[in-house]
């Protein structure tokens, strides 16, 4: 009799834990502070996590993935992302590691552009052009961040509300990065803007992944696929020439899965021009939808990255400007090309190109767009 009463208590003391905590959901969501500004401001870091075992930390600076595990063929789940190891990093870093960058993620040639009959001239920090949003790019503001309910895994959403007029660019923007951790390995990303002039818009995320988990040695031996038959040829500052050009026959062909590092010292001249691999791939099947377009594997572990989006470009960025200057998590100096990025956006330069995807954003439209990183093993 004793052992049955003790047992209903059990069940009754385990249902309410479940309850109060409001299910399965809000325990995988954790808030913390992560640091300080400089006047004062504290920065947060949400601590997501799914059912297996995944989890991603991601601060309301930069909207920023400080880290991420996924797991290896044995299960064994690893930081998969480069990043500082505080936040001071992230406030005096040049790498935009991890962020969400933005107003215009990537170049517009000499920051310059031309919307319903006015010319717009942006803050330069690149050469002569603007790159991923100037000076004072999204990824070094303060968003606004709120736990969302999400039955699919847990969720944060980061808001920023860029002035009108900030670093050049026209309208009020209100642009919303929600980030799920889905219970089957994704990482989802939706973002979502308005604004109250018509302005330009291209968001991304910006993290570097390097799926060996071992952040001392460089990306080359990562398998990449890109379904993309051409690309975006550059000129020596790395504005887009205005063609595509075909990646058949070329060291950019990634059409069949290849090793990140088998060709990319070729003498080829548009791996010169960037130092490797910094080139925007002209995805297949652009209609709206989301459909996969890339994917990456890393023949140690087994681990595996697919990408999925909506977008129309994706920028296949192989690290070149890590040096071994730039001194990250665990005191780790990061070797040249110690991660890579894929970076889902719209073409460089497209408000100077009339004929490419539009990233106008008028007042009355909203902007829509999903990313996915989804992660396994094999
Ligand atoms: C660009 C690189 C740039 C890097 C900055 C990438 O998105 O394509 O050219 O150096 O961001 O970290």
């Amino acid at each position: 009799m004793k052992k049955i009463i003790f047992l209903i208590l059990l069940a009754l003391s385990c249902f309410s834990a479940y309850a109060l905590s409001g299910g399965k959901e809000k325990a995988m969501i954790e808030k913390n502070v992560y640091g300080k500004l400089q006047d004062g401001t504290e920065i947060y870091v949400y601590t997501l996590k799914n059912d297996k075992g995944a989890e991603a930390k991601i601060i309301n600076y930069g909207a920023t993935v400080v880290s991420l595990t996924a797991p290896d063929r044995n299960g064994k789940y690893s930081d998969i992302v480069l990043g500082w190891e505080n936040l001071q990093g992230y406030v005096n870093g040049s790498t935009y590691f991890g962020a969400i960058v933005g107003r215009y993620g990537n170049r517009i040639a000499k920051g310059k552009f031309t919307l319903d009959g006015k010319t717009y001239q942006l803050s330069i920090n690149d050469g002569q052009n603007t790159l991923h949003g100037g000076k004072i790019g999204f990824d070094k503001r303060v968003w606004k961040s709120e736990e969302v309910k999400s039955k699919l895994g847990s969720a944060v959403k980061f808001t920023y509300v860029s002035p009108d007029g900030e670093e050049g660019f026209p309208g009020t923007l209100t642009l919303s990065v929600t980030y799920t951790l889905m219970n089957n390995n994704e990482l989802k990303l939706e973002y979502k803007a308005t604004t109250d002039k018509p302005t330009i818009l291209n968001p991304t995320h910006h993290s570097y992944f390097n799926l060996s988990g071992d952040f001392k040695k460089p990306i080359l031996d990562h398998i990449l696929q890109i379904n993309a038959d051409e690309f975006t040829p550059v000129d020596k500052g790395l504005i887009p020439t205005g063609v595509f050009e075909k990646v058949e026959g070329t060291p950019m062909d990634f059409r069949k899965p290849t090793a990140i590092g088998a060709r990319i010292n070729d003498n080829f001249e548009q791996l010169k021009i960037a130092g490797g691999y910094d080139h925007n791939f002209v995805l297949r099947n652009y209609n709206g939808k989301v459909r996969e377009v890339a994917d990456v594997y890393e023949p140690t572990t087994g681990r595996h990255m697919e990408v999925f989006t909506d977008q129309p470009g994706i920028q296949f960025y192989s690290g070149n400007f890590l040096n071994g200057t730039q001194i990250g998590k665990d005191g780790i100096a990061y070797p040249h090309r110690a991660g890579f990025c894929l970076e889902t956006q719209h073409y460089p330069d497209s408000p100077n190109e009339p004929k490419w995807p539009s990233v106008v954003l008028k007042p009355g439209q909203t902007f829509h767009s999903t990313t996915i990183y989804k992660f396994s093993a094999k």
